[in-house]
């Protein structure tokens, strides 16, 4: 059983060290405010949270949780430190990181003096990049020692909701951390040991952006079922009907489908149906302001594709894919068209491989080319095999994935530059001359 000790009792700090208490972890909570130091050691739990008073109560009757108002106690008396002081929004709207930089001051001097390895981790929320440049300078400072060599550090950030944070506790939805040495990777997996979760471990700044991506996908869930329910009682319909059979479908709307980050969305469906849905709001003066912000991200991404080809070497650029999506020769919407013709209105030579465009036009299926209106030419730049795509071109361009073109274009990716929207070779990261859209 591990010494930990927990910097802040708030929802997160309390919830944590009473958990951990039970779980069999000598405890020893630590904040500014005496009043909750006090509630603690008087076996009361300073907040309201369900089952938390028992919790705090069989804790400090068990002897292995306390609390103090003294930094050189906690640190002296644990081994392991998490870090859960409030990180409120500053007036600017960043990330406010005062209470967690003065923390880390704190606890970096009271490890100056420790002959015993500490490990330091931070649960509050941080936007990625604030341990590297912020939470580990204040540490090493302080301390004068080295992260990760003369002291532990890791990230592992708390998903609690409030009102089930007990219940969220022992039976986590997600368990992310990361961290800079092996000490602190391994007592991370021990506290977690026997909850029945999967443990990811990734980079410090992976699990940072884990956090606010968790966050902001259940603001933009309210917000979208929100709109969605406001458009329907305007049309006369159900508005949480239609969502709960909406989210009977966990094949594809409640499923990682469409959850993988890559290029725009296009089609026969989906922008005009976005379109049709925002239009009929607008009919009856209900705001769609989630619906316009999709059609405008999804603008801003092929924007972006654009933005990233210019910034690569050459003109001639071959590109895999061109219809809307890998299993089918339908052009109509297709973001990748769409690329196509803007770079070749800007003086590219563009070539494009596409097996399933080109068998329509090879076989004079009569829908050949139809829903293309923007690409010039579109059947004089087919390529028939890809080879000779990647032989004519000087940057790659890919869109769409093909069985067949998997190999050649891993290999091409060595030997010239490439901007891949669906990432070709799951293990490669944009280095050098290859661009990987979000990766
Ligand atoms: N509340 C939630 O449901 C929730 C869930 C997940 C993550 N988080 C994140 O966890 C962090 C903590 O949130 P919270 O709601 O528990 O905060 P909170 O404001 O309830 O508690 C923070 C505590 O830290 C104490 N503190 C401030 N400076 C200190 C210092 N130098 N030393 C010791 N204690 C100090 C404060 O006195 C306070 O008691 C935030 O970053 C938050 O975003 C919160």
């Amino acid at each position: 059983m591990a010494r930990i000790c927990i910097h802040g009792i708030g929802y997160v700090g309390v919830v944590s060290a009473a958990c951990l208490a039970k779980d069999g972890h000598d405890v020893v909570a630590i904040d500014v405010d005496p009043g909750k130091v006090d509630s603690i050691n008087a076996g009361k739990a300073p907040i309201v949270e369900n089952g938390l008073e028992e919790l705090v109560k069989a804790g400090v009757e068990s002897g292995r949780l306390r609390a103090t108002l003294d930094i050189e106690d906690a640190i002296n008396s644990t081994d392991i430190s998490f870090v859960c002081v409030g990180t409120p929004s500053a007036s600017d709207g960043s990330v406010g990181l005062k209470y967690v930089t003065a923390v880390c001051e704190q606890i970096g001097s009271a490890i100056a003096n420790k002959s015993t390895y500490h490990s330091v981790i931070i649960r509050s929320t941080i936007v990625p990049g604030s341990m590297n440049e912020v939470c580990i300078p204040a540490l090493e400072l302080a301390s004068g020692m080295t992260a990760g060599k003369d002291f532990g550090v890791g990230y592992y950030p708390e998903f609690l909701r409030e009102s089930t944070a007990i219940e969220d506790y022992y039976d986590p939805g997600l368990i992310v951390f990361g961290s800079m040495d092996k000490p602190t990777e391994a007592a991370l997996y021990a506290v977690n040991d026997g909850l029945p979760c999967e443990c990811h471990s990734v980079s410090i700044s992976t699990a940072e952006m884990i956090k606010y991506t968790s966050n902001c996908w259940r603001a933009v869930k309210v917000s979208f079922a929100n709109e969605i329910g406001n458009i329907a009682k305007a049309s006369n319909v159900d508005g949480q009907e239609v969502m709960s059979i909406l989210c009977s479908d966990t094949k594809v709307n409640i499923s990682p489908y469409f959850m993988r980050p890559g290029f725009a969305f296009g089609g026969s469906c989906l922008p005009k149906d976005v379109r049709a849905l925002r239009h009929l709001a607008g009919t009856k003066d209900v705001p769609s302001p989630m619906l316009d912000a999709v059609l405008e991200a999804n603008k801003y991404q092929i924007q972006k594709a654009e933005t990233l080809v210019d910034g690569l070497d050459g003109k001639k650029v071959g590109m895999v894919g061109v219809s809307f999506k890998p299993g089918t020769d339908d052009l109509r919407e297709s973001p990748l068209a769409e690329l196509a013709a803007r770079l070749i209105s800007k003086g590219y030579d563009v070539n494009i491989y596409d097996p399933n465009v080109s068998t329509a036009f090879g076989e004079e299926m009569s829908a050949a080319g139809r829903g293309n209106d923007v690409v010039p030419d579109l059947q004089a730049r087919l390529v028939p095999a890809i080879s000779t795509l990647i032989d004519d071109s000087e940057i790659l361009l890919v869109g769409n994935k093909y069985d067949e073109a998997i190999e050649p274009l891993i290999a091409a990716s060595e030997t010239r530059p490439m901007l891949d929207l669906m990432r070709v070779n799951p293990n490669k990261s944009s280095q050098g001359s290859y661009e990987g859209i979000c990766w």
